[in-house]
């Protein structure tokens, strides 16, 4: 129990003595041969619905890139094998009674409620929404309806960083294995074997001038240490490769361990050989200072009246070329060399991803573009760029994006541009990914199976062996 964490919570989820778990269970049963039990305790609530990231299921039969209005929308009861769950921003989701979201609680005569389902493999966030008749509008925080699971809190620096907990369901073969799709993400379980396997994820506090948040003048970031790191011999100065990893708009730095299981997706990269252990970087891209100009700059996670703007990329590169590489470069055994160093980001983050490729281009070998949302940008480099750069030609990259992402179609012009300057990329196209985590740790695993710390530039060959 850390009721303490749900009290102070921007002192809005105020739910003294709230109870809460979850339970994940193996059934050896159809549909997916597992089942999760949610046990929230409230006496006063009149409904409860859980939100906060859990979506339903569809299948790519059902599943179109542009009208999420008619797509097939399954309660995980019905699962059948190859399905999945893509994001559905509430514009975009029928209300009731037209249609019944599937995940809704119901309650016990001592003010229990509960709810019990079958889910697939993959990771799911999720919170109680309280008195709320359609999720989708009542997940984010400034409707006052959200509750955090007391009892899994999420991973973060403050409190209110995050407004979801998740937990992971294990994928089962023989329920869920699919002639037409992959959609086992045992990858991003806990390693086995925690003491050799399992790094370490920590949120780190860091000199940052003009920093708005966690505090003035400090800003923050999440580390991954991967387990070798720990048990390195002192005096013996090995120095390890660095991936920095950005979060998108209206993200943080925690959330890709919170959301997206990072420091599991590295630990079974590693554990399998498949890159050698890294230490991995999550900073947040809010609040770095001022400029906006804003009376209140702050952005508070999950409050969607909160529409600060995302800052320019070109901005966030300077504010992390000033403070944040060197902070990391030296209070960390990592490497000093572009060779063994990777920028990567999800939408706004492969954004910010792609100014450090065009403007960092010598900083970093690797760059990783997860569903890049460059719509906003006003072009992309041109041959005479290159020609005045000419180790742009000379990168491991990956641009990916879900067959069902939003960003599809700039994401491509972006693979045109680059395309038509003989710049090659590892393309990864998520088969069931809309905008969304189970997307985004698809792309991390295969940035790491196919390009990270491979041989560069990145070629026809690259990854076929
Ligand atoms: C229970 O629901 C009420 C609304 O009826 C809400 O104000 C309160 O915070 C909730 N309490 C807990 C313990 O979650
Ligand atoms: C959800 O919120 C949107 C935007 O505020 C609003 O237009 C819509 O009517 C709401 N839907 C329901 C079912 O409450
Ligand atoms: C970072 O600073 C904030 C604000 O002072 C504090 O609440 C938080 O606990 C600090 N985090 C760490 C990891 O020291
Ligand atoms: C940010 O800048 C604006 C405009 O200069 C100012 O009004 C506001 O008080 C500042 N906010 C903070 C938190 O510094
Ligand atoms: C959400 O943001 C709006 C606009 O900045 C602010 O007025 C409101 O207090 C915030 N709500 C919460 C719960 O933080
Ligand atoms: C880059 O740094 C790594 C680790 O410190 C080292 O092994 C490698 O030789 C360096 N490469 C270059 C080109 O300096
Ligand atoms: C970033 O790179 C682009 C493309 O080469 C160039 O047009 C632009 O001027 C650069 N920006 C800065 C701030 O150097």
């Amino acid at each position: 129990m850390l009721p303490s964490i749900a009290l102070t919570l921007l002192g809005l989820l105020v739910i003294p003595n709230a109870s809460a778990k979850v339970t994940i269970r193996k059934t050896g049963r159809a549909p997916t041969g597992y089942e999760v039990d949610f046990e929230y305790t409230n006496t006063t609530a009149r409904r409860v619905l859980i939100g906060g990231g859990i979506q339903p299921f569809t299948d790519q039969f059902h599943t179109t890139g542009t009208s999420f209005r008619l797509n097939g929308r399954y309660d995980p009861h019905d699962y059948q094998p190859g399905d999945f769950y893509v994001s559905n921003p509430s514009p975009q989701l029928p209300a009731e009674p037209a249609y019944k979201w599937p995940y809704e609680m119901k309650k016990s005569d001592k003010g229990v409620w509960t709810y019990t389902t079958p889910l697939p493999s993959g990771i799911y966030s999720f919170a109680y929404l309280v008195n709320c008749d359609y999720a989708p509008n009542c997940s984010s925080v400034d409707t006052g309806q959200l509750v955090i699971d007391p009892d899994l809190p999420p991973f973060m620096n403050v409190p209110g960083d995050q407004v979801a907990s998740s937990f992971q369901v294990p994928f089962d073969a023989q329920f869920q294995a699919s002639p037409e799709l992959n959609t086992n993400f045992d990858y991003a379980l806990d390693a086995p074997d925690p003491g050799k396997n399992r790094g370490t994820v920590r949120t780190v506090n860091y000199t940052s001038p003009g920093s708005l948040h966690p505090a003035p003048d400090v800003h923050d970031f999440a580390i991954y240490l991967p387990a070798e790191y720990s048990r390195r011999e002192p005096g013996v100065k090995r120095k390890y490769p660095l991936l920095y990893l950005s979060h998108g708009a209206g993200g943080n730095g925690a959330d890709w361990e919170n959301l997206g299981r990072m420091s599991h997706i590295m630990d079974n990269l590693i554990r399998l050989g498949l890159i050698p252990p890294t230490v991995v970087v999550t900073p947040s891209f809010y609040n770095l200072d001022n400029s906006s100009g804003l009376a209140e700059p702050l952005f508070i996670y999950g409050n969607k009246s909160n529409n600060v703007p995302v800052p320019p990329a070109a901005h966030v590169r300077e504010n992390f070329e000033k403070y944040l590489f060197p902070y990391v470069e030296s209070n960390y055994d990592v490497c000093q060399n572009s060779s063994c160093r990777a920028f990567a980001g999800l939408s706004m983050g492969g954004v910010l991803t792609y100014e450090m490729f065009v403007n960092a281009t010598d900083k970093f070998d690797y760059f990783g573009m997860f569903s890049p949302a460059t719509s906003g940008l006003s072009g992309y480099i041109a041959a005479s760029d290159v020609a005045a750069n000419p180790s742009l030609l000379r990168k491991g990259i990956m641009i990916a994006y879900g067959l069902y992402d939003f960003v599809l179609p700039a994401a491509r012009d972006l693979q045109t541009a680059l395309d038509g300057l003989e710049i090659r990329y590892i393309n990864r196209v998520t088969p069931f990914g809309s905008h969304y985590w189970n997307t985004w740790q698809d792309e991390l695993w295969w940035f790491g199976v196919k390009v990270l710390w491979k041989e560069v530039p990145t070629g026809v060959r690259t990854g076929r062996n």
